[in-house]
């Protein structure tokens, strides 16, 4: 699929009014010795398609147990998720991680690359689940030359920096075109250049094919370039702010 065509997707869903995601009332506990700890106290949240969220807040404060939840990688204790319309919570793993691979890109927080994989097959590796158009060999080597890495196409995540395979674990969440891009502190690890670097793809891809971005950050750079931030402080939201 083309970037044009991609784009004129998304420009019909956005014009469903269905959310690109939709959260309600999300809870998540977990055990620890004899009590529970609660790290998510109730959570609801619309972001439409398109849109360019920031989620911000201290750290401890949930965001990565947030995402993993809405990126269909954690189940909320209670509470539910949608995506594009679809409910994704407690849905069988075989449907969810079609949703994953067409839906959803994520960066987590430790890039999880693949390490006996080089660079360009971490970011093939989606390309070869499901069906995608295009060859994965020619689309990893324009979304790494897009970070800056056409020069590190073979060499593996050992053989990279950390903000190396930063930028790798973000080529491969955009290798499927996927409508909605989740990033956990994906600057985290870079250099101002590099940083510059990610949130200059993030406006063209914004640009070019509308595509929605969930970020959660520390960094005010990507928060300014966010069109909203919530903060997140103890499990809840405490500010949502245009
Ligand atoms: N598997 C787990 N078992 C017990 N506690 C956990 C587990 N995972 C996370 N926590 C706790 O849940 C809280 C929220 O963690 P989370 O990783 O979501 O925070 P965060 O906002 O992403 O922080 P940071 O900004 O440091 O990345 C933390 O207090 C953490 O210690
Ligand atoms: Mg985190």
């Amino acid at each position: 699929m083309d970037m044009t065509e991609h784009a004129s997707q998304l420009a019909t869903r956005a014009a469903t009014g269905v959310a690109a995601l939709e959260a309600r009332d999300i809870t998540k506990s977990l055990p620890l010795g004899r009590e529970r700890i609660e790290i998510l106290r109730g959570i609801s949240l619309r972001v439409a398609h398109g849109e360019f969220l920031a989620i911000m807040g201290p750290s401890g404060s949930g965001k990565s147990t947030l995402l993993g939840i809405i990126a269909g990688l954690d189940n909320p204790t209670t509470g539910q998720v949608w995506i594009d319309g679809v409910d994704i919570t407690r849905m069988g793993e075989a449907r969810l991680a079609a949703i994953r691979n067409t839906k959803i890109g994520m960066v987590y927080q430790a890039f999880n690359l693949i390490p006996t994989l080089t660079a360009q097959e971490n970011v093939e590796v989606p390309l070869y689940v499901g069906t995608h158009a295009g060859s994965p060999a020619a689309r990893a080597r324009d979304l790494l030359r897009l970070v800056g890495l056409e020069h590190r196409l073979g060499n593996r995540p050992t053989q990279l920096s950390g903000g190396e395979q930063q930028r790798v674990a973000v080529a491969r969440a955009l290798a499927t075109n996927p409508a909605i891009v989740i990033m956990d502190e994906p600057t985290g690890n870079l250099d101002q250049k590099n940083s510059e670097n990610v949130l200059q793809m993030i406006r063209d891809l914004r640009g070019a094919t509308g595509t929605t971005f969930i970020i959660a950050t520390h960094d005010p750079n990507v928060a300014a370039a966010a069109q909203r931030a919530i903060r997140i402080v103890d499990g809840l939201i405490a500010t949502d702010a245009a």
